[in-house]
């Protein structure tokens, strides 16, 4: 068998590849949205052990993405960056979510502000992606930040319109014969946005029925010990990927596969037969992957040797049992995350449309981390390491998405190891009925 390799695997995701290899529709019926979502329905009450796979088209078809993007996306949270990336009054980052040109800056008061990149006189986005704006790339402290601006002010470059870090225009040259005009009226667009843990979350619509805080209260106590506020994100990637992002959340948060795709990797280290997922609950899925018993006996002889077994040291005060084992956590809709004994790594998944989606997989580390005199080779190998298994995921990932077009598509049976895949199932289908998982219906037990 072939090594994956990145450059392979960024080649096959080229747009033109993509097509060449064939995701194109027609093979499977059409189908309605209101058909799509019964039957998303219709399974999703199912119990685990009789569950099966989505239909084809809640994963090729257009209207359904677009109600998707309408129901689950733009009408609740999505995490944009960390504060570590903008560290410094002035320093800001471009996002596009869901077709918002947005820009996430610090401004002069220190705050965090997400704002519109599109000017309130004729539109323009004022830094577009691709014509060599800073902000527009992945923006890491740890490499001395070559991803984030800088600026002292916003400047439009079309009439040169210039805003404040906090979105008031601040001037606008040849405006005094405009009747009635007023300059305080004319800021760029401010979106709703809150920082939680460190994590800097915008919701489109701005009318999320909850906070992040609220809709995340239980995940906060979860996550607390690795204090994510104080960490800093000290790697990142971007994939495009040409795959719908329930192919990708699917495969994030099931670690059946551990047997297969990382038959050489992750299954060496946490059996996909130990893994197991928490009860059911309404904003997030939680999942647990224990490390096998003679690696937790090897990480204790070394340690009691003084040396390290992860990359970095173990994030301080972590209980036994969360030192021991990696977390999955997949905070609805998008914000996906892995706990390690050294680290936290955040996906920031981006629909794009049916089969594209734009992904930043990132690592964070508490401060200390990148204090350590060799910091820089210890960051190379965790990212080298990130990648590697990665790659493997986006290779299923991509052939997946192939097979949900063709006509030689069977709906599947789920393994029990599989339960997340089926949680996700009933979150679509409680968004659907217009609730959240656990309010109309009990929820699913655990499996511990
Ligand atoms: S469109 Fe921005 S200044 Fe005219
Ligand atoms: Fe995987």
């Amino acid at each position: 068998m072939n090594p994956i390799s990145e450059a392979s695997i960024r080649e096959a995701c080229l747009p033109g590849n993509a097509n060449e290899r064939g995701n194109i529709p027609g093979a499977q019926p059409n189908l309605s949205v209101d058909e799509i979502l019964a039957e998303i329905e219709r399974i999703a009450d199912l119990p685990l052990e009789q569950s099966t796979t989505l239909p084809p088209q809640a994963y090729t078809d257009e209207a359904f993405f677009n109600w998707e993007v309408n129901n689950l996306f733009k009408n609740d949270w999505f995490c944009l960056a960390h504060i570590s990336q903008i560290q410094n009054i002035g320093d800001f980052i471009n996002v596009d979510p869901f077709g918002e040109p947005l820009i996430i800056i610090r401004d002069k008061d220190n705050e965090i502000q997400v704002l519109s990149r599109v000017c309130p006189h004729r539109a323009m986005d004022i830094m577009p992606p691709g014509f060599g704006y800073d902000g527009h790339t992945m923006a890491t402290p740890s490499e001395g930040n070559p991803g984030c601006g800088n600026t002292r002010f916003l400047l439009c470059p079309y009439h040169f319109w210039t805003f404040e870090l906090d979105g008031n225009l601040k001037a606008c040259a040849e405006m005094g014969q405009a009747e009635d005009f007023k300059r305080d009226e004319w800021s760029l667009k401010s979106f709703r946005s809150e920082v939680w843990n460190g994590f800097i979350f915008v919701n489109l619509d701005g009318n999320a029925p909850r906070s992040v805080a609220e809709q995340y209260a239980e995940l906060n106590e979860d996550v607390s010990p690795w204090d994510l506020a104080s960490m800093e994100l000290i790697a990142a990637n971007e994939w495009d990927c040409n795959f719908n992002w329930k192919v990708l959340t699917e495969n994030f948060m099931e670690s059946y596969h551990h047997a297969g795709a990382h038959s050489k990797t992750l299954q060496t280290m946490m059996p996909a037969r130990d893994t197991w997922t928490e009860i059911e609950k309404p904003f997030h899925i939680r999942c647990h992957l224990p490390l096998k018993d003679s690696l937790r006996e090897e990480i204790r002889k070394m340690e009691s040797e003084g040396k390290l077994w992860d990359t970095f040291p173990p994030v301080p005060n972590l209980p036994e049992e969360k030192r021991m084992s990696w977390g999955l956590i997949m905070g609805f809709p998008l914000f996906t995350c892995v706990t390690t004994a050294d680290s936290f790594i955040w996906y920031r998944i981006l629909p794009m449309g049916t089969d594209r989606l734009k992904l930043l997989t990132t690592i964070l580390v508490p401060k200390g981390s990148t204090k350590l005199p060799d910091f820089e080779e210890r960051r190379d190998q965790a990212n080298e390491a990130g990648i590697n298994f990665h790659l493997e995921d986006m290779e299923v990932c991509m052939a997946v998405q192939r097979g949900l077009y063709a006509a030689g598509y069977q709906r599947g049976r789920l393994s029990h190891l599989e339960m997340p895949v089926w949680l996700i199932q009933r979150f679509l289908a409680a968004r659907s009925r217009d609730t959240w998982p656990t309010f109309d219906r009990d929820p699913a037990p655990g499996q511990i």
